[in-house]
């Protein structure tokens, strides 16, 4: 017993010290003003000390992509840091592997600024924007996925690849929250990007995007991703999606057949019963006109009496098990709950494709 005592009151020592040192770094220390120099002098910045290093990029229209928006839990904020970002930090070494350590990679989040900062950013990352945007239409795709289309405003036009997506702000108590949602519509839409976003009951951005309705402003930037199609037509592309993980899939598939009308492509959705179900006319359409399109809806739930399917039962893995020969050449996209993206990323590598050849976004 008093061993308990021990450790409790000894627990409760430490957790009141870091309080107190986070507090009185807070309000006691003055960093002043600090300078971050961006690609060797190719910007450079003047920013106050003891914001974080994502915070003070932002603050100086630098978009990084912060899915999480910043608290440490993503992985999405990693730029190269050579010089002045002290120790990396227990918060950080879970999305970090030893090579990215030894090259400086950090996430911007973490990082406090204290002192100066060398630090890298790639050039497709400088060029991220931040846009003010119109509602121009919102549909219920089912009861709680909707489609929301925002059109730039001012004629302004975003530049996307298939498999990007853009970050949202939406107000907060405690001020604006950033959220990522994938873009769904095609890259060859340039006046605006349509959304997929599923409502999360209590959730911040989903909650705030499920109610704006046609002509409700809001700030986003973007575009973000690494994602980039395989550009060669013998590459066969396979699609996994599940839950609200349809909104890149639809980009991507609608750009490929605009460029590509005879691209081998495959498209695995996974739902759980009818009521998640959608899109699934608009692609059999697609497929109709693209005869080497295929599609495939699967449902885990059993099927109930009243519902009418003609389409696949269980996970999605399955499906993908069922329909891919093994051994093509194949550029695959996943994106949906972990569980699904790590049990579709097995079926793939035993039909021999590469890791480097498989995508995908957890959400
Ligand atoms: C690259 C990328 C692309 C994405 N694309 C899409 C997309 O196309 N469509 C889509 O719908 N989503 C997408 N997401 C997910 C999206 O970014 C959001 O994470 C999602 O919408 C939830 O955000 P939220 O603000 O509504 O919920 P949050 O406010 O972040 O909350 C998430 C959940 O936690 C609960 N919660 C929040 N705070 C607490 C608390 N203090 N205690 C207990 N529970 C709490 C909430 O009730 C909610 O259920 C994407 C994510 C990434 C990383
Ligand atoms: S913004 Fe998500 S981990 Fe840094």
């Amino acid at each position: 017993m008093i061993y308990i005592w021990a450790v409790v009151v000894f627990g409760g020592l430490l957790t009141g010290m870091a309080a107190l040192l986070v507090l009185s770094e807070h309000y006691l220390v003055n960093y002043g003003v600090c300078r971050v120099d961006i690609n060797a002098g190719e910007r450079v910045l003047e920013v106050d000390g003891g914001q974080t290093l994502l915070s003070a990029l932002i603050g100086k229209e630098i978009f990084i992509p912060s899915a999480c928006g910043g608290r440490g839990s993503c992985g999405y904020c990693k730029i190269t840091v050579l010089s002045g970002g002290g120790v990396v930090l227990p918060t950080e070494t879970p999305f970090l592997i030893r090579r990215e350590i030894r090259a400086g990679i950090r996430l911007a989040c973490q990082v406090k600024i204290r002192n100066d900062l060398q630090i890298r950013i790639s050039e497709e990352m400088l060029s991220v924007r931040r846009f003010m945007a119109t509602v121009r239409h919102t549909v219920t795709l089912t009861y709680d996925i909707k489609e929301i289309l925002f059109g730039m405003n001012d004629g302004e036009e975003i530049v996307q690849r298939p498999g990007q997506y853009v970050q949202i702000e939406a107000p907060s108590p405690d001020g604006p929250v950033f959220r990522a949602y994938s873009i769904s519509s095609p890259a060859y839409v340039r006046d605006g990007v349509e959304l997929n976003v599923r409502l999360l009951p209590g959730g911040l951005g989903s909650t705030y995007l499920h109610k704006l309705t046609e002509g409700d402003k809001v700030q986003l930037t973007g575009p973000y991703g690494e994602f980039r199609l395989n550009e060669d037509q013998a590459v066969e592309i396979v699609c996994v999606g599940g839950g609200c993980g349809m909104a890149p899939m639809k980009n991507i598939i609608y750009s490929l057949y605009d460029r590509w009308p005879e691209r081998k492509c495959w498209l695995f959705f996974g739902c759980r019963s009818t009521a998640d179900v959608f899109y699934l006319k608009e692609f059999q359409e697609l497929a109709a006109k693209h005869p080497n399109f295929h599609v495939v809806y699967a449902l885990s739930d059993p099927v109930k009496a009243d519902e009418q399917w003609d389409g696949e039962t269980g996970f999605i893995h399955l499906s993908v098990d069922k329909y891919l020969e093994s051994s093509i050449r194949r550029q695959a996209f996943l994106c949906g709950p972990p569980p699904m993206i790590e049990a579709v990323t097995r079926v793939l590598q035993e039909k021999k494709l590469r890791p480097e050849d498989i995508f995908y976004d957890k959400f």
